[in-house]
């Protein structure tokens, strides 16, 4: 792992591109720097040497020049050629990182505030940490629940804008196995910062692994605290928000089903461990304000039976 940003160790890098998608846009971006960089030099040069070479030296009246017609046609053609340029490398990486869709998608990624939900065509829900298989190209499909958000994995692919109303489609790809941030890139709110996503790619066996290991429900809890964290889940306001497998399948909020096997929560804001989950439940609101879970007031003992639960999802 290279230094640059980071997510919870995670190297965020548009520099580093793991996909052949990514590193068509990075060519891009690297041709479209070296060709401005160079006009931006030959403009600044241009501009030093005539601040001294013209330099005004008394009060005599300057050479007054009409036309010159061999480089006015000169700095008109330059610009096209340039510009055509460009416009021929920006469509050829737009042919690499953006094919035509003309399957299914493998993945819908729908944007909330503030975090994303992943639905799978097999039916695997999961939230704000996906799973895909290396080296294959696969379809997301982008949706919003609410406002404007936009999905980017710098690593793997472009980034889009999820809108309500008009789904999008976009192509994710990861060459090696290994985990990559990505993160909500248009403002949605008063957590936007806080929208993070997390692909893990792992080669086609692990990831059949993990599908099958997902669609089954979770063991069911033992221990008078964990049963006690389920009953309260059940009687409680949870689960008209919150959907665990087999149990109830509300939309509203994040996927809880193999809640205990993610990194993180809170769409990254804080590590997923029994100490910060407790903080979490105890006040939602003193860690992600504004978000839409609210203070359900609970007692000491409710958070520990809801811990000793949520430990036994996966
Ligand atoms: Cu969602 Cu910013």
């Amino acid at each position: 792992m290279s230094a640059g940003p980071s997510f919870l160790g995670v190297a965020i890098g548009p520099f580093e591109p793991r996909s052949p998608q990514a590193t068509a846009i990075a060519h891009l971006f690297e041709s479209a720097l070296l060709i401005c960089g160079a006009v931006f030099l030959l403009v600044a040069v241009l501009v030093v040497y005539c601040v001294f070479r013209f330099r005004a030296n008394g009060a005599t009246e300057p050479r007054q020049v009409a036309g010159n017609t061999r480089l006015e046609i000169a700095w008109t053609v330059a610009p096209v050629l340039v510009l055509t340029w460009l416009l021929v490398l920006t469509s050829r990486a737009m042919s690499a990182s953006d094919p035509p869709v003309d399957r299914d998608a493998d993945v819908t990624i729908i944007g909330h505030q503030w975090w994303w939900e992943a639905r799978y065509p097999s039916g695997i829900v999961t939230a704000n940490e996906i799973h895909i298989p290396t080296g294959k190209a696969l379809v997301v499909r982008l949706e919003s629940a609410d406002v404007v958000h936009d999905f980017w994995v710098p690593e793997l692919g472009r980034k889009m804008d999820a809108t309500p109303g008009r789904a999008g489609s976009l192509w994710i790809e990861a060459d090696q196995s290994g985990t990559y941030a990505g993160a909500c890139a248009e403002y949605c709110g008063l957590e936007h910062a806080w929208m993070r996503i997390l692909v893990v790619a792992e080669t086609p066996a692990n990831f059949a692994e993990w599908q099958r290991h997902e669609l089954a429900p979770p063991r069911p809890p033992s221990g008078e605290l964990a049963l006690h964290g389920a009953a309260l889940f059940g009687a409680m306001t949870c689960i008209k928000c919150h959907s665990i497998g087999g149990i109830s399948s509300a939309r509203f909020a994040p996927d809880l089903t193999h809640l205990a096997e993610r990194s993180t929560l809170g769409a990254g804001v804080f590590a997923n461990t029994p100490a910060d989950l407790s903080r979490w439940l105890t006040d939602p609101q003193a860690i992600k304000a504004g978000c839409h879970m609210p203070n359900a007031q609970l007692t000491d003992t409710q958070v520990r039976a809801f811990v000793a639960y949520f430990e036994t999802l996966r």
